[in-house]
């Protein structure tokens, strides 16, 4: 029956795309924090101490991000599919084997930067109250619209990036990622020169009034 030899032919089908699998998920992989570590020094020459990023935007945040959409991000500059003049230099296949772009990508994303100053125990000493304060992130506050914000942000953009902008798996968060770098990445998607077939529907049609009043929202959404 023809039924048949096509239900075979679709599971040969899937085994061959299984085993193609294994060269990016090594079964032997175990997370390295002190690799990890190393390759962070590197790293925090643009993206900050604490994958904070820095120059307003020019060096994106990283600290807790989601891990999928790090590493697959990584991934897109090391094969090239993400242009990014300053990445490549660094992600690249003989700078980064993939254990590295999971260990980095790991020890990124677990990185927590508080947007409010949290309370502070009186007991600690001054360095230490210094670190804890260091590490709160807060993405200054944008003129626009938040409430017609919000409204687009809730209409076409919630659905994958996530309740108030928060990420999860391969979307990124979008709250506490600086203004001007979210812009940017809006008009390379636009334009083409990031590709995302996902979302380029969503991006169609909003005026520039419209993305002063979306990022004015995400300014301010994790206060
Ligand atoms: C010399 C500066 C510089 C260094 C060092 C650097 N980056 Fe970047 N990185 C950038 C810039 C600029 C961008 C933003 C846009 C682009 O070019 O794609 C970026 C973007 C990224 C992104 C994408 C973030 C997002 O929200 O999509 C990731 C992930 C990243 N870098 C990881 C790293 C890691 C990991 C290291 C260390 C191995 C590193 N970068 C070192 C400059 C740098
Ligand atoms: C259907 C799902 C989906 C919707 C809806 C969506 N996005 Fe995305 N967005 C994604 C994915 C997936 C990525 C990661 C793309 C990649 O891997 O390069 C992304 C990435 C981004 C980035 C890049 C962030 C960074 O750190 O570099 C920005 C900015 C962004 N989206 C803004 C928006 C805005 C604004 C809206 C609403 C107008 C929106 N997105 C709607 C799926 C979506």
């Amino acid at each position: 029956m023809s039924n048949r030899k096509q239900i075979v032919g679709f599971v040969i089908g899937l085994m061959a795309v299984a085993s193609m699998a294994p060269a990016t998920e090594a079964a032997d992989y175990e997370y390295d924090p002190y690799n990890a570590e190393d390759i962070m020094e590197l790293c925090a020459g643009c993206h900050g101490e604490y994958g904070q990023g820095g120059g307003d935007g020019e060096y994106p945040r990283l600290a807790g991000l989601p891990v999928k959409y790090l590493e697959d991000q990584l991934r897109a500059y090391i094969k090239g599919e993400r242009q990014g003049l300053v990445m490549v230099t660094y992600a690249n296949e003989r700078e980064m084997p993939d254990a590295d772009v999971r260990d980095i990508s790991r020890y990124m994303a677990e990185i927590e930067l508080p947007s409010k100053m949290p309370v502070i125990d009186q007991n600690l000493d001054s360095l230490e109250k210094l670190l804890i304060a260091s590490k709160v992130f807060n993405v200054p506050r944008l003129e626009g619209d938040t409430v017609l914000g919000g409204q687009i942000y809730n209409k076409q953009c919630k659905k994958c990036h996530g309740k108030e902008g928060a990420g999860r798996g391969k979307f990124p968060q979008l709250a506490g990622q600086f203004s001007d770098y979210i812009r940017l990445q809006i008009e390379d998607f636009r334009s083409g020169k990031r590709i995302n077939k996902q979302m380029d529907k969503y991006l169609v049609g909003l005026t520039d009034e419209d993305i002063d009043n979306l990022l004015a929202y995400l300014s301010v959404v994790d206060d």
